[in-house]
């Protein structure tokens, strides 16, 4: 049994840091283990000029701990008017990413967003022609659509199109949740990847439904079947070179979260490195654990590997129910409560 794992220090390509009083904790979270993190921009007003992403990318660095090499990449929201001048504006910042598309109305503070792809053409090939990825919540927007069914739905009728028309362009399909996903991804030519987040490996609608309502366990996409599961897990196994984590931390606050009228999201930050390690465990995957945290992303986007290396223990830790206490938050984490088997050796 292997007790002790070095790996290279991850990447967690999709995170949301939230604004104002949530930073002080969602910030050094991530810059506790990770490398580099792909910041998205559904503010409560969204990231949709280059002055908006500069100005939320200071905020973010002044709550980065001293001595951190951590660096936060920063994303444009897409909307039905963006314009090709304000993405060329925000590719002069340092740390610019990519752009994020979130069909209007599917999930947190996407009421600005996209109504009709074929209105973003002309920023699609300005991105295809600079090679600035396209990051998808790919989800279908009608409330007609059932829950379950909205991530196919959005490859079928919206996301085969837009490959069709941009075959160059790189895109990446967020928090993939569906055997259906799985399988268009693999299938796929080399500019199309996705992010994996931990609950959607972890855990099935069962889990979210099946016994009680588990509300932290609630997020967009939907945890699904146990077969859509497991086709996420089978990728992850054979260490598919086009998906990678991107954890999809999404901070709520407890109240809006135990609540009549709960919000999707689902807080993994804070232990994201132990429960990512304790899953691969669990699948007999230790051995593809560097290439999913740390480098098929890198690849992909076209980023260098790191050199730091970071060591894994086999050793149990528990996580606390709530960690916002210091700043007087209550906020839960995934996995809050229970106790895992890995821990990062500090
Ligand atoms: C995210 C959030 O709250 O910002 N929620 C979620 O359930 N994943 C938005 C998103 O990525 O869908
Ligand atoms: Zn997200």
């Amino acid at each position: 049994m292997l007790n002790e794992l070095s790996i290279l220090r991850p990447d967690d390509w999709h995170v949301h840091l939230r604004e104002g009083a949530l930073l002080p904790i969602t910030v050094p979270a991530s810059a506790r283990y990770f490398n580099r993190c792909v910041v998205m921009p559904n503010l409560q007003q969204p990231l949709t000029t280059a002055k908006q992403i500069a100005n939320y990318a200071k905020e973010i660095r002044q709550h980065i701990p001293q001595g951190s090499k951590f660096q936060p990449l920063l994303t444009m929201y897409l909307t039905d008017t963006s314009e090709v001048a304000e993405l060329e504006e925000a590719l002069k910042l340092d740390d610019f990413f990519g752009v994020k598309c979130y069909p209007c109305g599917v999930t947190t503070n996407s009421k600005a967003g996209v109504r009709d792809l074929n209105n973003c053409n002309a920023i699609l090939e300005k991105m295809q022609q600079a090679g600035v990825p396209l990051l998808v919540h790919g989800e279908s927007s009608e409330t007609k659509d059932d829950v379950f069914d909205r991530e196919k739905i959005f490859i079928n009728d919206s996301l085969v199109k837009v490959r069709q028309q941009f075959p160059e362009l790189k895109i990446t399909l967020e928090h993939i949740s569906s055997k259906e996903a799985a399988a268009y991804v693999r299938d796929s030519g080399p500019h199309m990847a996705a992010t994996i987040t931990p609950q959607h490996l972890w855990f099935n609608r069962n889990d979210l439904l099946g016994d009680n309502l588990k509300p932290h366990l609630y997020c967009k996409p939907i945890l699904k079947r146990e077969e859509d599961r497991q086709a996420l897990c089978s990728l992850v196994k054979e260490g598919f070179p086009r998906v990678f984590l991107g954890s999809d931390s999404a901070p709520h606050r407890r109240q809006d979260k135990e609540n009549s009228c709960g919000c999707a999201g689902v807080f993994s930050a804070p232990y994201l490195l132990e429960i990512i390690t304790q899953i691969f465990d669990e699948l007999g995957a230790l051995d593809k654990l560097n290439d999913f945290v740390a480098v098929n992303g890198a690849n992909f986007y076209g980023y260098p590997l790191t050199s730091d290396k970071i060591t894994l223990k086999r050793q149990a830790i528990e996580i606390p129910d709530n960690v916002g206490q210091q700043h007087n938050e209550q906020l839960v984490p995934l996995g809050g409560g229970t106790s895992i088997n890995w821990s990062v050796d500090e």
